[in-house]
Order: structure tokens, then sequence, then C-alpha cells
């Protein structure tokens, strides 16, 4: 059974369905980044090394949800290796869901990596539904490449830093507008820096953790970004925040 979730604001509702779901994070017309994270409410990305136990039902509920809008799911390699990712499908439902809306039956997957230190054996690229994009650096060494182009289109986003704009822009190109990012904290701080994130979704798991669990973005070089909160959600044990960046309200709030 689904985990109940409600409406705090806007449109107060209680126990709201998936379709209710799917309209609060209705993806805007434009081409729109988002990441979405879960955190504890003293601030850690991770429990033993991953993100998965630190959300419950609820967060689950709402992670399927958003990946069956996307166009694309973006992830960093650190987060594909840390959080065991398998190939980019998603379940029955979803699929059914995006088929009546003539839309692949699963979303694309793009993964950042500068070393391309992946494994083109294992189930990402094996057993993907369409061929992967993986963004690399122009230092990335030649043997990697070349051992991953007969499973994934390997694209230069930057000469020795990643260009965000630059992977949007491929993206884009390549008709995958609505781009919804699993993170990790590298990659978002990363984008942060660029000015390429438009919303962030982020689940308030209700635990405090301490330890030395990291943040969910990291970035030496980013300055603030103003946010403006456009929707929040509630479940038993969490918090679902939806934030769209200052000045895209019109287009995302
Ligand atoms: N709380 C959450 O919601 C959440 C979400 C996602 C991940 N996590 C956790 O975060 C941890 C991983 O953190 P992370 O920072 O390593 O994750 P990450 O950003 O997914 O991965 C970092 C790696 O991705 C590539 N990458 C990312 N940004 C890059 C850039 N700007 N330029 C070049 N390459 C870039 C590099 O791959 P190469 O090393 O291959 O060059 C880099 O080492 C895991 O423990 C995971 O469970 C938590």
């Amino acid at each position: 059974m689904n985990a109940h979730i409600n409406r705090i604001w806007p449109r107060p509702a209680d126990h709201i369905d998936d379709d209710s779901i799917l309209d609060t994070y209705r993806f805007p017309d434009p081409s729109w980044l988002r990441m979405n994270f879960v955190s504890s409410i003293d601030g850690a990305a991770t429990r033993s090394g991953r993100s998965g136990s630190l959300g419950g039902d609820a967060d689950r509920r709402v992670f399927e949800l958003l990946r069956r809008q996307a166009d694309v799911i973006l992830v960093g390699a650190g987060t594909v290796r840390a959080e065991g990712y398998g190939s980019m499908r998603l379940q029955d439902d979803a699929v059914r869901w995006r088929m009546e809306r003539g839309v692949p039956e699963h979303p694309s997957f793009a993964l950042v990596s500068g070393t391309l230190d992946l494994d083109p054996s294992s189930a990402v690229f094996t057993d993907a539904p369409s061929r992967p994009i993986v963004y690399t650096l122009g230092t990335a060494p030649e043997s990697r490449r070349d051992a991953l182009r007969p499973v994934a289109d390997v694209v230069d986003a930057g000469a020795d830093t990643l260009d965000p704009l630059k992977l949007r822009e491929d993206l884009v190109a390549r008709g995958l507008r609505h781009v919804h990012s699993e993170g990790g904290p590298s990659l978002f701080g990363a984008f942060i820096a660029a000015g390429a994130v438009d919303e962030l979704c982020l689940t308030l798991a209700s635990t405090l953790d301490a330890g030395d669990a990291g943040r969910i973005s990291l970035s030496a070089h980013a300055a603030p970004t103003d946010m403006r909160l456009a929707a929040v959600l509630h479940a038993e044990e969490e918090l679902f925040l939806r934030y769209v960046r200052a000045g895209l309200e019109q287009a995302g709030g």
C-alpha cells in the first residue's frame, strides 16, 4: 500500500494520490534541471555511506514518481558506484503512465565521470533500455573512452573541469529537456557553482544522525543561490520541500 502523503502548501489536502503528487512536481515547459536529495534534519546526506536508509516509504514513493516525469536521469559516478545503480528501468505502472503520454517507456540515463572509472560490463550499460550518455572531461583516459564507446555515448562536457551549462545544452539538443538529477553532492555543487540548478526537491527525514556524513552539496567555488519555496508535502516521518531558483517562480512555482 502507498505511504500516506499530505500536501501542506499550496492547496492543503490529506492523503493525496499519485496524480496530485505528480501535479505538485510538474515540470515547467522550458528546459529544466531538478535535483533530488534526502537529508537527516541535522544535515547528513548518507547513513553508512548510502542515502537509501535515510528515506522511508513515502520518500521512495515520491522518488519513483519524480523519476517517471523525467526525460533523463542524471547521476554522478560517485553515486552510481556508492548506491550500486543498475539499469535505468522504471516500474510497470510508471511505464504504462509514460506510454499513455507517448514518451519513451523509460527515461534516458546520463552519468558524469571525469575519470571514466565505470565498468562497461555492468547492468547500467548492458541492460540499459536505451544507450546511456556518459559526460566526461577532455582529460579522461583514451583507453577508458574506447572501452565505454560500444555501450554508451561518451561526450566531453569540459576540457579539464565540468561545464554544467554545456552538459545541459547537449541534453536539450538530444530532446532531453526535463532533467531529474539524483546527485550526488559533488555534482550538485558543480551545478550550483555554474548557476545550472533550477529546482531542489529535498526530503527531510526526521532523524538526528550526527556522525561524519557529508552534506548534500559540495563546492569550493559556489556563491549562494537564492531559492523560493514552491511546495511542501508531509508524511508521518518526512517533509518534502520543493524549492525553485529565485527568478524562476513564474516558470516553475
Ligand atoms: N542524500 C542523498 O540524497 C544522496 C544523493 C546522491 C548521493 N548521495 C551520497 O553521496 C555520496 C557520493 O558523493 P559524491 O560527491 O562522490 O557523489 P557524485 O557527485 O555522484 O560523484 C562524484 C563523482 O562523479 C563524477 N563527478 C561529479 N561531479 C563532477 C565534476 N564536476 N567534474 C567531474 N566529475 C564529476 C566524478 O566521477 P569519477 O570519479 O568517475 O571521475 C566524481 O568523482 C554517496 O555516499 C552517496 O550515497 C546522497
